[in-house]
């Protein structure tokens, strides 16, 4: 290793502020043989002056899937006060004689008269199917070490899925998220179905929503489903959902006008379409929303080459009835909107699964085709809920309904174990006990 060599490969050094003299005396001219180029020698520089970054420099980290899981992974993270030159260093876990640096953007937002200080950093270039380690690293100090896993071409893998988690007290989705991540830590993915929060701007609502998922939404990939709860104002009207767009960043679409509001993404051998259903709470804004997304919607399934094709989309696609003991009545039984609008591209698309929410009640109604029963369309699973906003007795069960839970309803999870030949969806009550099971084969 002559001294350019060793100059040619410092960049990753240099973004911490470490002169190339200073490490090439240190460490090389000391002689060969010790650790110079490794993390070993990083973090020996780093620590012999720097701090630990404290909990408030990296709140509510988050590992955002991209649409392609094997290369690439989302970072983004809130601080309590802006960082010095904030990048991350990540590395193979089982490798870590190399790392690399990612440059990080600063996407700070205002919204009303709370301000949001964090930072996103693509990180590109990983190899499939590879556990890796992440920290990050400021002129202020380091955080702690974090895994990531990249995906798999194809392969098993297993997703949590948890409905509506809007609540007026985060603590029984707390329970829901960490019970469910105890018994499927093995998960290398998770959602939450829309409506994360019950008020899209109140954002002591999403701390304690992020506080819910702590050590989860930091350890594996999540998919973020926008709802019409985030589109709420203080004031209860509705509005473009400015935080949630703040706080989750989604792979680019190729949308003009749309960019942020539906997308796709690749995990294994499932390709997944994450559709908007907000088209009444958007509004005007929202006059070509659906037309744009369908021809998206055909375009997008029609060019993945994986085996399995699942839609997530807020709002499900049947209208229920109100139920005898609700109070309630003039709500017809049959397709909601957004059922007439896509169920046909579904048939014709050949989804394997569509996952709904909104209605705060699990319903498992096997597979539908051309609005009927038939093992020729997808599977529909309409999730439950997984906050404390809760609908006892509120919708009568539809004809197409094959399963639900016992009423009144509680909280529950799903998981979705993918195989080669097998999509196998299980839903359970918050203590982990298993209430149904749904499958696809292929
Ligand atoms: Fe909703």
């Amino acid at each position: 290793m002559n001294r350019r060599h060793f100059i040619s490969i410092l960049g990753a050094f240099t973004v911490l502020g470490i002169s190339g003299d200073y490490l090439y005396n240190k460490f090389f001219a000391n002689g060969p043989g010790k650790y110079i180029f490794g993390n070993e020698a990083v973090r020996n520089v780093k620590n012999s002056f720097d701090e630990l970054l404290g909990d408030d420099n990296v709140k509510y980290l988050r590992q955002i899937v991209t649409a392609d899981n094997q290369g690439t992974r989302r970072i983004t993270w809130q601080s309590a006060s802006p960082l010095p030159s904030p990048k991350i260093e990540y590395r193979s876990a089982k490798k870590s004689t190399e790392s690399y640096i990612a440059n990080t953007e600063d996407i700070s937002f205002n919204d009303g008269d709370v301000s949001i200080v964090q930072y996103t950093a693509l990180l590109e270039g990983l190899n499939t199917d590879t556990e890796y380690e992440f920290r990050i690293i400021s002129e202020s100090g380091n955080s702690e070490w974090h895994k990531l896993q990249t995906a798999p071409d194809k392969g098993d893998f297993k997703m949590i899925i948890f409905p509506d988690s809007q609540s007026s007290d985060y603590s029984d989705f707390e329970k829901v998220a960490q019970g469910a991540w105890e018994r499927n830590s093995d998960a290398k993915l998770f959602t939450v179905m829309g409506d994360l929060v019950d008020n899209g701007q109140d954002h002591s609502q999403w701390r304690a929503w992020f506080n819910a998922l702590d050590g989860i939404i930091g350890n594996i990939a999540f998919a973020p489903v926008m709802g019409n709860h985030e589109t709420y104002d203080l004031n209860w009207q509705t509005r473009l959902p400015a935080a949630y767009l703040g706080y989750f960043q989604h792979p680019d679409n190729g949308s003009e006008k749309y960019n942020q509001y539906y997308y796709s993404f690749d995990y294994g051998d499932v390709h997944f379409s994450v559709l908007n259903t907000q088209d009444y709470e958007l509004g005007d804004f929202a006059d070509t929303l659906v037309s744009e997304q369908k021809n998206w919607l055909r375009r997008d399934m029609n060019a993945t080459k994986k085996k399995w094709k699942i839609v997530l989309m807020h709002r499900d696609v049947l209208m229920y009835a109100f139920g005898p003991q609700s109070g309630r009545s003039g709500r017809p039984e049959g397709f909601d909107d957004d059922g007439v609008n896509y169920m046909p591209l579904f048939d014709e698309l050949g989804i394997d699964i569509v996952f709904t929410a909104h209605l705060h009640t699990y319903r498992n109604r096997g597979h539908i085709y051309n609005f009927d029963h038939s093992s020729k369309g997808p599977l529909y699973i309409l999730t439950g809920v997984a906050g404390n906003v809760r609908y006892p007795h509120l919708w009568k069960d539809h004809a197409l309904d094959i399963a639900t839970l016992p009423q009144p309803e509680t909280d529950n999870y799903l998981t979705m174990e993918v195989t080669d030949k097998k999509l196998t969806v299980k839903c359970f009550l918050p203590d982990g006990t298993q209430m149904d099971e749904a499958s696809v084969t292929k």
